[in-house]
């Protein structure tokens, strides 16, 4: 898809980060935005952003954790603007703790919003996007789907799926001669309010010595792309068709370590963690 003026893009996750800084850039290139967040306020103050620059933007307040709010998203999006092209489902939180340690209810949770989120985004957006003859599906993924991390497992296990979702979707798509492509999108470290907003169990504090709050600074000291550059480079991949968009000179290693050592990467990345956590208490 080069030719983005005039075209419909609906974005989850709009309301702050990757997503809202997205919604500036396919403004910047005329398109017409449907946005959506769980947090009606926040995606509002977006839509007021890009308004005052004469972007033509609609807003939902969406849980895309729940397939009725989105199937309304999708249906809304297509009944105002008569097509939808573009779905970016971007809308995605964080969990830090050990295996161990973390409840069923944690992995519920990130997975219902992080996995079946995409899903639903993806399965109830795409015979719109198909009626438009011209369709793309942006999922976006992370470094920590090409990579695992300790205390990381129900993030990984989410995005790890979103990748092979996208993949394969990529794969059947292509196999169908459909209108519509696939992007996976793997970012490194962007500085978002991902970290702010994670869930951090206790037993982080208990395995790197440090509070809550330590390990959010200290992750977030490794958030080193702003949202608009990551923005950027997410757009410049649709236009190029690409099937995977990789964000930040840390995703580029990261993606480098998977495939040089596809197995020696975790210990080593376990070592790090370790040496970064000098008052650890075992
Ligand atoms: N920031 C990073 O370093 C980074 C790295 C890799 C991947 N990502 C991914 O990028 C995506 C965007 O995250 P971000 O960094 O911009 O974070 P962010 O916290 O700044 O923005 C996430 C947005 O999603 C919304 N959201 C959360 N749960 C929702 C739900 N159930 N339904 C609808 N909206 C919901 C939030 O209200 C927020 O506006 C996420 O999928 C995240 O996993 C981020």
């Amino acid at each position: 898809m080069k030719q983005l003026q005039g075209k419909v893009v609906a974005i989850s996750g709009a309301g702050s980060g990757i997503g809202r800084a997205l919604a500036h850039e396919f403004a910047r290139h005329g398109s017409l935005l449907s946005l959506a967040d769980i947090q009606l306020d926040a995606v509002n103050d977006t839509a007021a952003q890009l308004r005052a620059v004469g972007a033509q933007v609609i807003t939902h307040r969406v849980d895309v954790g729940s397939l009725a709010d989105v199937t309304a998203w999708a249906e809304q999006t297509r009944s105002h603007f008569g097509r939808v092209n573009v779905v970016v489902n971007n809308a995605g939180v964080a969990l830090s703790g050990t295996v161990g340690a973390l409840s069923i209810q944690d992995y519920e949770w990130i997975m219902q919003i992080n996995f079946w989120g995409v899903i639903y985004g993806t399965k109830v957006f795409l015979p719109h996007l198909e009626a438009s003859g011209d369709g793309h599906v942006i999922n976006i993924s992370s470094v920590f789907g090409l990579t695992s991390q300790p205390l990381m497992s129900g993030y990984n296990a989410s995005k790890f799926a979103v990748r092979g979702f996208t993949e394969s979707l990529r794969q059947d798509l292509e196999l169908s001669r459909s209108c519509v492509s696939a992007t996976c999108v793997h970012p490194g470290g962007i500085k978002t309010n991902i970290a702010k907003t994670a869930r951090v169990d206790a037993s982080v504090a208990t395995l790197t010595g440090k509070s809550a709050a330590d390990a959010t600074r200290e992750f977030e000291m490794s958030f080193i792309t702003t949202p608009a550059k990551a923005a950027r480079v997410i757009v410049d991949g649709l236009q190029r068709n690409r099937r995977r968009v990789l964000i930040g000179p840390d995703a580029r290693l990261f993606d480098w370590c998977a495939r040089l050592m596809p197995a020696l990467y975790q210990r080593l990345f376990t070592a790090a963690v370790r040496w970064r956590s000098p008052g650890a208490k075992v």
